[in-house]
């Protein structure tokens, strides 16, 4: 039915204006990735026997390693692998992504610190949405990867460029980003190794652009999905590693997409203070203590409520509650 015919109907309420979308304006107004239609288009081409080469996205042209698809199957028979798992990711995952990030970059975390999404792009909008607030400004060294400005203007917030050209070797500097703050200044958008130019900030560099987020009291959001891409043994140093004090005001961003040739695979995670990766501190805090599981009021538009199903046996409702006055009576 079109917009024209529904007018017949008692129900003006359906009826679009323009001021009315289709769709929000906040969606409208989001871009399609660039890098992702090119890459389309190209294998569309190629399916139908056109010779393309394909300089569009940025992915490796190796299959997933035999290894990770051996565990993958394997994992794929487990019937408890067919579950629902936390919200927040598998508790092994983060486990796993604990000692990855220690291994790779030497950031010390715990499992509480991370949360698992579906891609570094699901990572990188989360991240936005959690830290951002209608018309904060989010300062973005240029070139920038495509999706970031998209993911800012999501969650409400305005990308403020910062440009980087070939005499810096495509690094911003400290100054360029303090010209570049405003009193709504809320987050740094760090990425190194760079997406699109491959670009690496020496620690030095790293140090210098960290503290000054530190001083100036800001976020950063670190993009390290690309820390295994670099040439010539230069590694990219993660910036709340060189600079620890501004941990409780980083945000970590990674993958498998890039490393390990998994860009189909759709894992990403974030790692950052537990604020930032867990919404309903209370529930998690009685399951991780007393080993009750009960659901925050949240979830059911009652914030400051918890919500217990007690549809249990009498000897599991006694002691699942005499567990929780053992932990909330210890609290006081
Ligand atoms: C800089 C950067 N960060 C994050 C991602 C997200 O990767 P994915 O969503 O495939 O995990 C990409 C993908 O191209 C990227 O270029």
């Amino acid at each position: 039915m079109t917009a024209a015919s529904s007018s017949e109907s008692a129900a003006p309420a359906a009826v679009l204006t323009p001021e009315r979308g289709r769709i929000s304006r906040r969606i409208a107004a989001i871009t399609e990735s660039a890098t992702l239609a090119v890459d389309a288009k190209a294998k569309a081409l190629k399916a139908a026997g056109k010779p393309v080469i394909g300089f569009g996205a940025g992915e490796p042209d190796f299959p997933t390693p035999d290894y990770i698809v051996e565990a993958a199957v394997a994992a794929c028979r487990q019937p408890a692998m067919h579950r629902y798992t936390p919200a927040g990711g598998l508790p092994a995952l983060k486990e796993a992504i604990v000692a990855k990030t220690a291994r790779d970059s030497g950031l010390q975390a715990t499992p509480a610190n991370v949360l698992v999404t579906n891609g570094g792009k699901q990572a990188v909008y989360e991240a936005f949405a959690t830290l951002l607030d209608p018309g904060d400004e989010v300062l973005l060294p240029a070139p920038f990867w495509t999706t970031y400005p998209e993911a800012i203007r999501l969650a409400g917030g305005v990308p403020v460029p910062v440009v980087a050209d070939e005499q810096s070797g495509y690094l911003v500097s400290a100054a360029q980003l303090e010209a570049a703050r405003t009193p709504r200044t809320k987050v740094l958008l760090f990425c190194s190794p760079s997406n699109p130019t491959g670009a690496v900030y020496p620690a030095e560099q790293v140090e210098e652009i960290g503290r000054w987020a530190l001083e100036a009291g800001l976020w950063v959001l670190t993009d390290e999905i690309y820390e295994h891409l670099t040439y010539g043994g230069v590694s990219a140093p993660s910036m709340p590693v060189v600079v620890p004090e501004l941990a409780e005001r980083c945000v970590v961003v990674n993958g498998v997409a890039k490393t390990y040739a998994m860009t189909g695979w759709r894992v990403g995670w974030i790692l950052g203070p537990t604020d930032v990766v867990t919404a309903v501190q209370l529930a998690e805090l009685i399951l991780e203590e007393a080993e009750v599981a009960v659901v925050p009021g949240e979830a059911f538009g009652t914030p400051g409520y918890l919500r217990m199903s007690y549809a249990l046996g009498d000897d599991d409702l006694v002691e699942g509650v005499s567990r929780l006055q053992r932990l909330l009576g210890s609290a006081e």
